[in-house]
Formats: structure tokens, sequence, C-alpha cells
């Protein structure tokens, strides 16, 4: 029978414990635990403790990483940009959910925090996942509007390509997505499959431009799909819809997709 074993290095062990010693009425502690790994260093991951009083910090979980990342451990590395959920950088793996840190309230978690990097995905450092794969296939399916037709001109000058509130109305719920991959990366068919199913973020920016009515390319677009891995490996788990920290519904998208080819083959 097959034994399946993760590769010794791959074993997270136990790490450093802050602590915070002055403690009185006023300070409101945390414990926050936090995945650690450096790559310069040639060792195991680790789970670093850390406590840190909430009454110091502001009322997110990114908050809580600036926080010690200022006063305890400078070497925290994460990614972060706009702290108003619209970049998706800082999106990880909080008390077992994939969500963006900077929208993620500290209060709604009970007990110990928990913070991991995005799972299944290469860790750069710390909670930085590397998506240089994930980029790859979102740039596969060439996420630009492509039309041979001319914008709309008025006083000889270029206006927009236009489209009636009927057709702008088909792309809501897809303009809204800001590629943090929480929802790819909740995926179990993603985490096994990530060389060669597209996932569910690039599935959704795909079908935003299937979906657009000044897009030319839609045949172009669903014969590339068509393939049983890039799409048909989604297997309607749901996960993806139940992550995303946007209200998204990428396992939506990925079945319009489907009825798209199956209408284009008839
Ligand atoms: S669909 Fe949601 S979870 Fe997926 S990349 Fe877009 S915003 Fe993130
Ligand atoms: S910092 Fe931009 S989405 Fe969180």
């Amino acid at each position: 029978m097959a034994e399946i074993r993760l590769p010794k290095n791959s074993v997270v062990k136990e790490g450093k414990n802050y602590i915070i010693n002055k403690k009185d009425e006023k300070t409101a502690i945390r414990t926050v635990q936090i995945y650690r790994y450096n790559p310069e260093k040639n060792e195991n991951p680790t789970y670093d403790t850390f406590e840190i009083d909430t009454s110091a910090c502001g009322p997110m979980v990114l908050d809580a990483l600036l926080h010690i990342k200022n006063n305890v451990d400078t070497s925290l590395t994460f990614r972060r940009s706009c702290r108003e959920g619209i970049c998706g950088s800082c999106a990880m793996n909080v008390d077992g959910t994939n969500t963006l840190a900077c929208t993620k309230p500290i209060c709604d978690i009970k007990g110990t925090i928990y913070i991991n990097p995005l799972p299944h995905m290469p860790v750069i450092k710390d909670l930085v996942p590397d998506l240089t794969n994930a980029y790859k296939q979102y740039t596969s399916v060439k996420p630009w509007l492509e039309s041979t037709k001319e914008p709309s001109m008025r006083n000889d000058e270029v206006r927009e390509r236009l489209q009636t509130p009927e057709e702008r109305a088909k792309l809501d719920g897809l303009w809204e997505c800001i590629l943090c991959f929480s929802c790819s990366t909740s995926c179990p068919s993603y985490w096994w499959n990530q060389d060669s199913y597209l996932g569910p973020a690039t599935l959704l920016q795909s079908y935003r431009f299937v979906a657009d009515s000044r897009d030319d390319s839609k045949e172009e677009r669903l014969e590339g799909l068509d393939d049983a891995f890039k799409l048909y490996r989604c297997h309607t788990i749901m996960n993806c819809t139940k992550t995303c920290p946007k209200g998204l519904n990428p396992a939506k998208a990925i079945g319009a997709l489907k009825q798209e080819i199956i209408t284009q083959k008839n």
C-alpha cells in the first residue's frame, strides 16, 4: 500500500513565544500564532506565538500584523497595500479561512488567532505565497477586451464602446474581483492540479470577458477553455464561493462558462 508522508522539511515546528510581561487592567491581550518560514535559514517552518495588546493596535487582523512587525519582530513578512479590501495583496488564511487580513476584524475570532499563508502554494517567506503560476494562468486567458469594432465618435472625439444597461449589468459580480486568489487556494481541485486546472479566480476573470458584449473573441476564448483540466477539473465543490472575501460567486461564473460552451457547440 502506498504510504504518503510530508517531506521532512515541510513539517511545521514550534517556534518562539513572545509574551507580554507587563499587564494591567487596561491591556486587552490576544494570542496570535503565525506561520514563519525563512528560505535563507534552511530550517523547517515554525509557528511563532505572539501576545499582543489589542488596545494598542487597530481593529483588523492586518493591524495586529503591523503591530507585531513594528513593535515585536521586524522580520515578519507579509504583503499589504491598500488596507481597504481593494488590492487583494493581504490575502491569507486566518482562523482556518482564506480572507483579506485588512477587512477581517480581530473581534470576530474567538481564542487564539491562527494565521497561515494561502494554502497549497509555494511560500516565498512567512505569509507571502508565490503567485507566479497563478498570474501565468491569469495571463493565459487574455484578461483584456478584444474588439474589432471602432469605438463611437462624438464631435470628432473617440468615445467609449457603448453598452446597453442590460449588457453592462451582466458584468456585475465579475468586475469586482480583486484577484486575491483566496478562492483558487481554497479549492481542492486546484490544490492537486494547479499545473493544469486554471482555478476559480482565473475562470471568473475569463468569464468577465466572455460575458462582455463589447468583446469579439468569445468563440476563441471558449475554445481555449474547452479542456478536461483547464475548466472541467471544477467539480462544483463551492469552497471558492464560500470563501470569497468580496462576496462573489466564482462557481456560478464557472457554471456559466460550461453553459456557454454547450450553447456554442449546439
Ligand atoms: S473571486 Fe473573490 S476570492 Fe476569488 S480572486 Fe476574486 S475577489 Fe478573490
Ligand atoms: S491590503 Fe489591499 S486588500 Fe488588504
